[in-house]
């Protein structure tokens, strides 16, 4: 089986990204053919103003992947940009992927408004436009066949014209000045290149042939768009390519020191750039049961972040088993059962550390190794073009 996968180098990596993504990649390489490449285009979609860290960005994602346990002799692990032919296939796709397709994904519109901080203006919008679509069902001069997906299209319709006219100043602009986002700050991400994300994103897999896309839940609507590009390619010039499945592996959620889902702009991660005194910092300041004040208050090791990290860290499952009973009884108090959490954290960190610095010493063969995968990235995707331009009778 195929494997095709990637990531945006947005900066360091932290445990978040490991639990979630990289163990799972590191357990795939063994048994499949994998290529997991560094997304810098797609980081691209959204950053393309200040460009000045893009190049260390991608040097830390290589040197983490590595560290983490990715290999560059099993994997083929590359370097987006370095594989033009995404670009030609992302062109070629575009020219048959409906607009509509890509306005109305998920996804899209999560990130869109979670970077413009409108999630709940959006739903406040249509919730109040409900009634009003249904009045204007009413007054309609024709018979409405599929009443429940008209209704749905309507609505959206509706919400973002509201929000496109919120931002062209046509309704209160107060609701702007509450949400501190402009005008400006809109158009900064109504782009040709984000609306068209998902499908450089199909190119990514199809252009490997990719049967199976091992991803995190937020990516869904993203692969169920690749596999439709995929099908609509196929049934106007010959099947090449086949449709790519998502592959959720089930990932124990690591939450952040604060319990919160872990994330950098949170200010909740662990990252492994980060020494020995600081990972001692943060996790001596991590949240835990909120009812248990005194040592000798007894927890509840569901709701304790330090306790999911120990069910993580701690390898020794008596251990574990008698750190959840002694926290219940109000035996182990919190502070106690964090140094005991640290002395297994960097059992795991330590040694990962070890190998960054080693690869960051070594860095110019680090790169010379994504270098020459990129290459070998490239024949399978220039093979892959020349069935495509075939095809399409490009010349
Ligand atoms: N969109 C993915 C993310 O943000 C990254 C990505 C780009 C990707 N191209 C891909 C993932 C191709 C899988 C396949 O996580």
């Amino acid at each position: 089986m195929r494997v095709v996968s990637g990531m945006r180098p947005t900066g360091k990596l932290h445990l978040g990204h490991y639990f979630g993504v990289i163990r799972n990649w590191v357990k795939l390489q063994e048994e499949h053919e994998c290529f997991f490449f560094i997304a810098d285009w797609h980081a691209l979609t959204t950053a393309y103003k200040n460009t000045k860290e893009l190049r260390q960005n991608i040097r830390e994602v290589m040197i983490d992947w590595v560290a983490l346990g990715l290999d560059p002799d099993k994997s083929v692990l590359f370097i987006q940009s370095k594989v033009k032919e995404h670009a030609e296939l992302c062109l070629l796709l575009g020219m048959l992927t409906p607009k509509s397709w890509l306005e109305l994904n998920p996804t899209y519109k999560d990130l869109k408004y979670n970077l413009l901080r409108l999630v709940d203006l959006e739903r406040e919008f249509k919730e109040k436009l409900k009634e009003t679509v249904e009045n204007l069902l009413k007054s309609l001069p024709f018979q409405i066949t599929k009443e429940d997906k008209f209704k749905e299209h309507l609505l959206e319709n509706l919400t973002q014209t509201m929000i496109e006219a919120l931002f062209e100043g046509e309704i209160e602009p107060e609701i702007l000045k509450r949400l501190n986002v402009s005008k400006k700050d809109f158009y900064e991400t109504d782009t040709f290149g984000f609306l068209g994300y998902p499908v450089l994103q199909t190119a990514d897999i199809l252009i490997y042939k990719g049967e199976a896309v091992p991803v995190g839940e937020d990516q869904l609507p993203h692969i169920e768009l690749s596999r439709e590009i995929a099908r609509r390619f196929n049934r106007l010039y010959g099947k090449i390519f086949p449709e790519p499945k998502a592959l959720l592996t089930e990932t124990p959620k690591i939450p952040g020191t604060d319990g919160r889902k872990m994330s950098k702009s949170y200010g909740n991660a662990v990252f492994f750039t980060d020494t020995k005194e600081e990972v001692e910092k943060k996790v001596m300041k991590m949240f835990t049961d909120p009812q248990k004040i005194r040592k000798n208050d007894p927890g509840r090791p569901e709701i304790c972040p330090v306790f999911a990290w120990h069910k993580l860290f701690t390898k020794d499952e008596e251990l574990v088993s008698q750190i959840e009973q002694d926290c219940r009884s109000g035996k182990l108090g919190c502070v106690e059962c964090k140094r005991i959490l640290l002395k297994h954290l960097e059992e795991f960190l330590e040694p990962i550390r070890e190998r960054r610095k080693e690869l960051e010493k070594n860095i110019e063969e680090l790169e010379e190794k994504f270098l020459r995968n990129s290459e070998k990235a490239r024949e399978i995707a220039s093979a892959t073009m020349e069935e495509v331009r075939k095809a399409m009778n490009l010349p």
